[in-house]
Formats: C-alpha cells, sequence, structure tokens
C-alpha cells in the first residue's frame, strides 16, 4: 500500500477543558467549518460530561465522536469510571487510551493499559494508542526503546482482526503543550518510521503499512504542514489548539493539503 493510501486524521483531545455552552460552541464551529469536506477524518474527544452534548451536535455531520479514556469493564462497583458499553451507547466510535497524562499523572502501568486496549476493542470501540518517551528517555538515547516496550505491551494479545480499528500516536512527553520543546518534524518522522518498523515485526508488512500512525505535542496551525507532509506522519492528535475552532479547523485544512499532495501519482 503506499502512504497516500492513508487516509489523514486530526483528532481534538480537549482534555479537562470547556463548560457546556464552550463545548457547544466549539463542536458547532467546527461542524460548520468542516462543512462536506471528506478530504480529512476528524475526531473529536470531549470531557466524559459533555459527550452526549457533543455527539448530538456531530450527528449529520463527517466528524466523528471519541473518548478521552474508558475502564476495562463493562458495568459494576467501579465508582468514577466509565465503562465503553456507556461511551458506545452516546455515540463514540472512539476512545483515546494510554494517554501520556494518565501514564504519568494518573500511574497507569503498560499492563493495564494493554486491559483497557483489548477491553475497547472486543466491546467495539476503536484505539486512538498514545506512545512516547519523555525527555530524559531521549537523552538517554531510550527513545527507541521506550517505543517498543510501549507498543509491544499496548498491543500484547490483540486479535489480528481488530489491527484497522488500532491507530497508534507519536506523542513525545516533553513536547505535550509545551511551546518551548517542539519536537522537529524530522523527529517526528523518525519516531514513526520507528514505531511502523516496529508494528511490522509484531505484524507484518502490510498491517504495517496499513497502520495509521498520527503525531500530537504542540501540533498548530502554523506547524501542522510542516508535520503533516512528513513522510509516515499520518495526522495529528491535537491538545491546545483543539479548544479554538479556527486554529483546529487551519489544521484540518493542513491535513486536506498535504493529503492531496500525497495522493498526487508520482
Ligand atoms: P498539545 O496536546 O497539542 O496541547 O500538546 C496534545 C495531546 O496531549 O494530545
Amino acid at each position: 500500500m503506499k502512504p497516500g493510501q492513508r487516509r489523514k486524521v486530526v483528532v481534538g483531545n480537549w482534555k479537562m477543558h470547556t463548560t457546556a455552552a464552550e463545548a457547544t460552541q466549539l463542536a458547532q464551529g467546527v461542524v460548520d467549518g468542516v462543512g462536506n469536506e471528506d478530504g480529512v477524518s476528524v475526531i473529536l474527544c470531549p470531557p466524559f460530561p459533555y459527550l452526549a452534548l457533543v455527539g448530538a451536535i456531530l450527528k449529520r455531520s463527517r466528524i466523528t465522536l471519541g473518548a478521552q479514556n474508558m475502564y476495562p469493564e463493562k458495568k459494576g462497583a467501579f465508582t468514577g469510571e466509565v465503562s465503553p458499553t456507556m461511551l458506545l451507547d452516546v455515540g463514540c466510535k472512539y476512545v483515546i487510551l494510554g494517554h501520556s497524562e494518565r501514564r504519568h499523572k494518573m500511574g497507569e502501568s503498560d499492563a493495564f493499559i494493554n486491559q483497557k486496549v483489548r477491553f475497547a476493542l472486543a466491546s467495539g470501540l476503536d484505539v486512538i494508542l498514545c506512545v512516547g518517551e519523555t525527555l530524559e528517555q531521549r537523552k538517554a538515547n531510550q527513545t527507541e526503546a521506550m517505543l517498543d516496550r510501549q507498543l509491544n505491551s499496548g498491543l500484547a494479545d490483540v486479535p489480528v482482526a481488530d489491527l484497522p480499528r488500532i491507530s497508534i500516536a507519536y506523542e513525545p512527553v516533553w513536547a505535550i503543550g509545551n511551546a518551548d520543546h517542539h519536537a522537529t518534524p524530522q523527529q517526528a518522522e523518525d519516531a514513526h518510521a520507528i514505531l511502523r518498523g516496529r508494528f511490522s515485526k509484531l505484524f507484518g508488512k502490510e498491517a504495517a503499512e496499513a497502520v495509521t500512525i498520527q503525531y500530537g505535542g504542540s501540533v498548530e496551525p502554523d506547524n501542522a504542514a510542516a508535520f503533516l507532509s512528513r513522510n509516515g506522519v499520518d495526522g495529528a492528535l491535537v491538545g491546545g489548539a483543539s479548544l479554538k475552532a479556527d486554529e483546529l479547523l487551519a489544521i484540518v485544512r493542513a491535513g486536506i493539503n498535504e493529503g492531496r499532495v500525497e495522493m498526487q501519482p508520482t
């Protein structure tokens, strides 16, 4: 499969931001701005309390709904947790798992993330699995080992038939929400190549060519094209800039433009 056959994807990860009124306005702004454009897949991931609200706004649009997390059980005595069944019930198609804020701030382990990945897939949610090294690991030349470990463990025992429902987000921890520490497009391209190589070892060349690998870490309107034009960078997972409709739309446009460039026969 040629790289151009992978469709670009732009995911807005709103994290723990917005009020109901802001969520409504933001979702509506993105819906209006994207219109009928289908050159890029756009996914919005609001906080749990606004999923249904945003889902209703996205209903007749080309934009899909995703959640930022879930608990790997169908139901039960798990105070404060949200099940994949509930997420599907409110219209989610995707769930972000293994985000660095969950790994590093909430202490989620590789094993727990793997449990979530398998449970999400079995429940019918598509998974965006985040991986990425810390600054200390990068400085110690451990980036490759770290990506290997997180991919291996995150995808352990995942049924091969479910691979088309998994995408990977490379998010170097040091570049997330950090205007002073941007990764360069070259660093992103290199890391994506490492991940695709590892994916190939795990699941074969064809699966590796098909898997979407998006970049995340301070993607903004000004640098989106530079990332999205890179070989093997199939999309963007956007935090801060996804909280302003015009900024997210500018990133979506960059994805559309770069997607078209890739599609052109060489
Ligand atoms: P950022 O967040 O764009 O604010 O760096 C990206 C993410 O954490 O998903």
